[in-house]
């Protein structure tokens, strides 16, 4: 298993870093390539971990695969096979995405419930309501997902979802089941992530009729069987990785990075706070500029559903927090264990008390070297933000979780000024 190895310098970032195409956006879309059959290409993909993993579900679903970063083409194969098998969807969660679409278009559908995952139990209870309500049956079975369309196999019936809470890809799941459902679905407290908004354009380019994508309330006309177009369409810019990168900047007083190819508006809780903390930001078309003149002040957030604080934000910008003036309280409502990356941080000299869901950070002048061990994509982002802040040597270890999210990421932070190095296969 490689490591990442910071060495730390204490000096702050400075430089110009280009953002990657949003991988929780490219997921869902992949998945959308199953209802129709024609070659769909989609462009700005990053090359990460999650898209190989993609590509061979796909595959093995019966699509022919190119991923050529930073572009995918996905063709209909000779055979169709509507099954997800356990070993690629541990791999990914995000791979229940498939259910929607092959149960959709096929009338049936086996895919492996996830199972658990680091960061808390995320059951698809929701996914597998919204299914029910168009007529699904399903029935679980050794660990799988059988789903059915009405009558032994039929076309699903479009339906009012009711979700009782936001979730992201459960919300993208039934939006492309109705996509070919017959009739009018009306999805109500829908999660409103612009990777949502994403996949409402794409399925509107496909020929399905989507309206308020991205807000709670989404109407889905669904298209007549074998009506619905491939697609050829740039992603759009990772949120969450420009935001690791606005972190980054405000790590080191003195730091003045800008993000190329950003997107400011998806990103308003975050920008809010940051500012909030001290760190001035601006934006030019789609330039993001991020400049840190001076000490930070602690801030205290909570994570929510968008257009919220992100969860997927929150160990990064714990990680500044630990380096702020005075107190911070953290508080993660998303996920029950999101804090795997304090006992971390703790190591490297932060402080920070955890009280069941809330953090409270008593900002330290300085974070020390240290070894450390990443447990899932977001909390290693954070390790490595810590380790350039330091003036030490820090080594992160299981770094795959990183390669799931964040594309070259040593050399994005080189062209930056920082020093990281990858060590293969160091021990785990
Ligand atoms: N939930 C349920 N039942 C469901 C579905 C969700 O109770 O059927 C709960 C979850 O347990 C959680 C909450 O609802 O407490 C929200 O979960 P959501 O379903 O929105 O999460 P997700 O769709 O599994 C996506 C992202 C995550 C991101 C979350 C929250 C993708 C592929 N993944 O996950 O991204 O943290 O939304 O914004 O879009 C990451 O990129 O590092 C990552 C984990």
């Amino acid at each position: 298993m490689d490591a990442l190895r910071v060495r730390g310098t204490g000096k702050p970032l400075v430089g110009k870093v280009r953002i990657s195409g949003a991988k929780n956006a490219a997921l869902p879309i992949l998945c959308a390539t199953l209802l129709s059959d024609g070659a769909s290409r989609l462009r700005n993909v990053p090359r990460l971990r999650d898209m190989e993993t993609t590509s061979a579900l796909l595959r093995f679903l019966g699509r022919e695969v190119t991923f050529d970063a930073p572009e995918i083409q996905v063709a209909a194969g000779s055979q169709v096979r509507p099954e997800a098998p356990y070993e690629l969807v541990k791999q990914m969660r995000a791979s229940v995405l498939v259910l929607g679409p092959l149960v959709a278009r096929f009338g049936r559908a086996k895919v492996s419930l996830p199972g658990g995952c680091a960061i808390g139990a995320r059951p698809i209870d929701q996914h597998l309501k919204g299914l029910e309500a168009m007529g699904c049956s399903i029935k679980l079975e050794r660990g799988y997902v059988l789903a059915e369309g009405p009558g032994g196999g039929g076309r699903l019936r479009g339906a009012e979802v009711y979700f009782d809470l936001p979730t992201v890809t459960g919300t993208e799941n039934i939006m492309m089941a109705a996509a070919l459902a017959k009739g009018r679905s009306t999805l109500v407290n829908c999660a409103r992530e612009p990777e949502i908004e994403e996949l409402g354009r794409i399925l509107n380019k496909m020929g399905a009729e989507v309206n308020g994508a991205g807000t709670d309330v989404i109407h889905i006309v669904g298209a007549e069987p074998g009506k619905l177009a491939p697609f050829d369409h740039a992603i759009i810019p990772d949120r969450i990785e420009a935001g690791t990168y606005m972190v980054a900047a405000a790590m080191v007083d003195g730091g003045d990075v800008v993000l190329e190819g950003a997107e400011l508006g998806d990103l308003e809780a975050l920008s809010q706070k940051l500012r909030a903390a001290g760190v001035e930001i601006t934006s030019e078309a789609q330039n993001i500029r991020v400049r840190r003149r001076g000490p930070l002040r602690s801030v205290n957030i909570t994570t929510a559903p968008h257009p919220g604080f992100p969860t997927d934000m929150q160990a990064q910008f714990l990680a500044l927090m630990c380096l702020a003036r005075g107190e911070s309280v953290i508080s993660e409502t998303i996920f029950e264990n999101r804090f795997m990356h304090v006992p971390e941080l703790q190591r490297m000299g932060a402080s920070v008390a955890l009280r069941g869901n809330t953090a409270v950070v008593q900002g330290v002048s300085k974070l020390y070297g240290a070894s450390v061990m990443a447990t899932d994509l977001r909390a290693s982002a954070s390790l490595v933000l810590a380790g350039l802040a330091s003036d030490e040597e820090t080594e992160i270890r299981r770094v795959y979780h990183l390669d799931r999210g964040y594309e070259r990421i040593e050399e994005k932070l080189a062209g930056l000024g920082a020093h990281v190095e990858r060590v293969k296969g160091a021990e785990a």
